[in-house]
């Protein structure tokens, strides 16, 4: 069989814990008649883009983690974690890739998984929020008000809010208010708010009170929103993400916390639960999961994302975020593997892309 279609994989080798996994799985286009390509995206703004011999295009982006942590994410900045300059940067980023291609391969006809022009948007916690609450699709309420007493007074009114810097990812730079309760997990001295340079490792710390660092914090692009009373399942406060391809759930991985936690990121050290955990979620709160995530990826206009998904006490699945460039679950753990990307392929693969 000649190959009628070409999948090129852009992503950079540090990626380990999706395009790494993406990779080792290409044997399978290869099964299914594609020519398989792949390329980091140093190569691709230099221009150095590989021969496509087919007229049809199909184009995998992961990533960019080199261009991210030498021109977005410095080890230098002085700025504060997740404020608009990340989101401009990481905007015009995507905007040169998508010419790049555009004008390399203007003879074929090129196909997006996910497009470089509409790629980044979710990382705007703001207008993701504001685009899925226009299609009623249950959200956290958002404040516009950015005064410290407007804030105040809604706490000691009894609500409870999350304030989360409006860029960000990865669980950093969250602030959680309840009347005589308040915590970050930004670092502060003398109020003045610090980025912590890693990943991992933001704590949580008491800062009851302390209104400096709560009008400075409000300065910043944060978003601010309702925290949404998790359902606990096992005692425990808990998230689902729900991985999409083509319309379809290809996979529902729960992370779980101790239900006084604030945040359900493995990556501050939450941890994963596997197929059992949520066999004893309501039936009904699982269904729901599931036709919020699929909304949520349309009107995003994604083919791939992960959603992730809070169901909360009064069983209504609330979407608290969408992740177009999310982990990839182990393959090799023994009791949750799951080789997503060969579901992915099948999807690619059974595709028509007419
Ligand atoms: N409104 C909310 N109510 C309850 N928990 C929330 C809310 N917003 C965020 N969280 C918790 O904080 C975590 C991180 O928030 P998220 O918006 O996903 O930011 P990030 O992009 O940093 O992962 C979520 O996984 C969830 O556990
Ligand atoms: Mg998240």
């Amino acid at each position: 069989m000649i190959p009628m279609k070409t999948i090129l994989i852009i992503g950079d080798e540090k990626d380990f814990d999706s395009f790494q996994k993406f990779l080792s799985q290409r044997r399978l286009f290869r099964k299914h008649g594609f020519h398989f390509k792949t390329v980091d995206y140093q190569a691709v703004l230099e221009g150095k883009l590989p021969e496509v011999k087919t007229k049809k295009l199909i184009v995998y982006l992961f990533f960019p983690f080199n261009y991210w942590d030498k021109h977005i994410e410095t080890k230098k900045s002085k700025e504060i974690y997740g404020n608009l300059n990340y989101f401009v940067k990481f905007r015009k980023f995507w905007k040169k890739i998508d010419k790049i291609l555009k004008s390399f391969y203007k003879d074929k006809k090129i196909y997006f998984i996910n497009r470089p022009d509409n790629v980044y948007v979710e990382r705007d916690k703001e207008r993701t929020n504001r685009i899925l609450a226009k299609a009623n699709i249950p959200v956290p309420k958002h404040y516009s008000t950015r005064d410290y007493r407007k804030i105040l007074e809604v706490v000691d009114a009894g609500r409870k809010l999350f304030i989360k810097v409006r860029y960000g990812s990865m669980g950093k730079g969250i602030t959680y208010l309840e009347k005589n309760y308040w915590l970050t997990n930004f670092k502060s001295k003398n109020s003045y708010i610090i980025s912590k340079k890693s990943d991992y490792g933001w704590k949580f710390k008491e800062i009851t009170g302390n209104k400096k660092f709560l009008r400075e914090l409000l300065k910043q692009d944060v978003v601010i929103e309702e925290a949404v009373n998790s359902f606990l399942l096992k005692g425990r406060k808990f998230d689902l993400r729900v991985y999409i391809a083509f319309g379809k759930v290809l996979y529902i991985y729960p992370r779980s916390n101790e239900y006084n936690k604030i945040i359900t990121n493995i990556s501050q050290g939450a941890r994963g639960e596997d197929a059992h955990f949520l066999n004893s979620l309501p039936h009904r709160l699982l269904e729901k999961t599931e036709k919020n995530a699929l909304r949520t990826v349309k009107m995003m206009g994604l083919n791939f994302a992960g959603v992730d998904i809070m169901p909360d006490s009064d069983y209504s699945a609330v979407v608290i975020e969408v992740n177009a460039f999310p982990g990839f679950p182990s393959m090799t753990d023994r009791k949750r593997r799951f080789n997503l990307s060969k579901y992915i392929i099948a999807e690619i693969a059974r595709k028509k892309w007419k």
